[in-house]
């Protein structure tokens, strides 16, 4: 194979400021493609952008549905990578704070499908490309505190499903790529900001990179035409599930 395979291929990733988006926006670049880093933050996207080969900073809130509309209609993206999300808390639903529910449910959930919808007219007229959504183990399995965020992940997987069959015959391809634990920004944003508790979350045990979830999206990207990868669930050795981490004690 080439080391260009996307030479020529216009590619958007969403949430491409940090963690896995901006290892895959480095990834996709590096295998030829020119990618549209999306994120809130400028001074990180800068960042980036001066990383990849071959990319450009659009300073985006997927929340915003109108912006997402104006910002990306036009352009003829092959592949997109609907991965802007985050978690906030792992209280009980009981105890959850209704605002914190309104955040994740319009990032994760809404946001995928305001990153989605301008882009797909395009890619049926042209009749290919390469809708990729950011999943997560949590759409799969429940954990105690997990509620909201692992329903807006069974929310995305079923968007997945949705979209497979409802572009079935248009040429185009749909996978999902649903991570364990990534040692990214997530626990920082997912604890307001408290390192102690961020930290604690991979005490122990070896978590994924998000170089190591780009892999795998890179993978699926570059794959022949006819081949649609559906379903990528990649697990640190040591996590089992959800709910059961291997930490060693020294
Ligand atoms: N880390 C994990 O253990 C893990 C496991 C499974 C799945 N995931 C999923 O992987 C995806 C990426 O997470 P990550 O681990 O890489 O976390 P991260 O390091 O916190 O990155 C999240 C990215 O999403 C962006 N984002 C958040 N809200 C946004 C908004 N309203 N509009 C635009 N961009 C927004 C952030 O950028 P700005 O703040 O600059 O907007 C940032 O670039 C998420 O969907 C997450 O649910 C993560």
């Amino acid at each position: 194979m080439s080391d260009t395979p996307l030479q020529g291929r216009l590619a958007l990733v969403t949430g491409a400021s940090a963690g896995i988006g901006a290892a895959s926006a480095r990834a996709l670049s590096k295998a030829g493609a020119h990618v549209v880093c999306c994120a809130r933050r400028e001074d990180a996207l800068a960042e980036v952008v001066s990383g990849c080969e071959s990319a450009e900073a659009l300073t985006l809130d997927v929340t915003d549905s109108a912006a997402c509309s104006a910002a990306l209609s036009e352009r003829p993206f092959d592949i997109v990578l609907a991965n802007a999300g985050m978690a906030k808390g792992t209280a009980s639903l009981i105890d959850g704070e209704t605002s914190d529910w309104s955040d994740v449910i319009d990032t994760n959930v809404k946001g995928v499908l305001n990153t989605i919808r301008p882009v797909l007219q395009g890619m049926r007229d042209r009749g290919q490309g390469h809708v990729i959504t950011l999943g997560s183990v949590a759409g799969r399995q429940v954990y105690p505190g997990g509620n909201v965020y692992c329903a807006t992940k069974f929310a995305v997987r079923a968007l997945y499903e949705a979209l497979r069959l409802e572009l079935s015959g248009a040429g185009l391809r749909v996978t999902t790529v649903d991570p364990g634990m990534v040692e990214t920004e997530f626990s920082m944003v997912r604890f307001d900001g408290d390192r102690e508790r961020a930290d604690a979350t991979y005490a122990g045990m070896t978590p994924l990179s998000p170089e190591d979830v780009a892999d795998a999206i890179l993978w699926a990207a570059t794959r022949p035409p006819h081949v649609a990868i559906g379903e990528i669930v990649l697990w640190p050795t040591d996590q089992a599930s959800t709910t059961l981490v291997h930490r060693s004690t020294n």
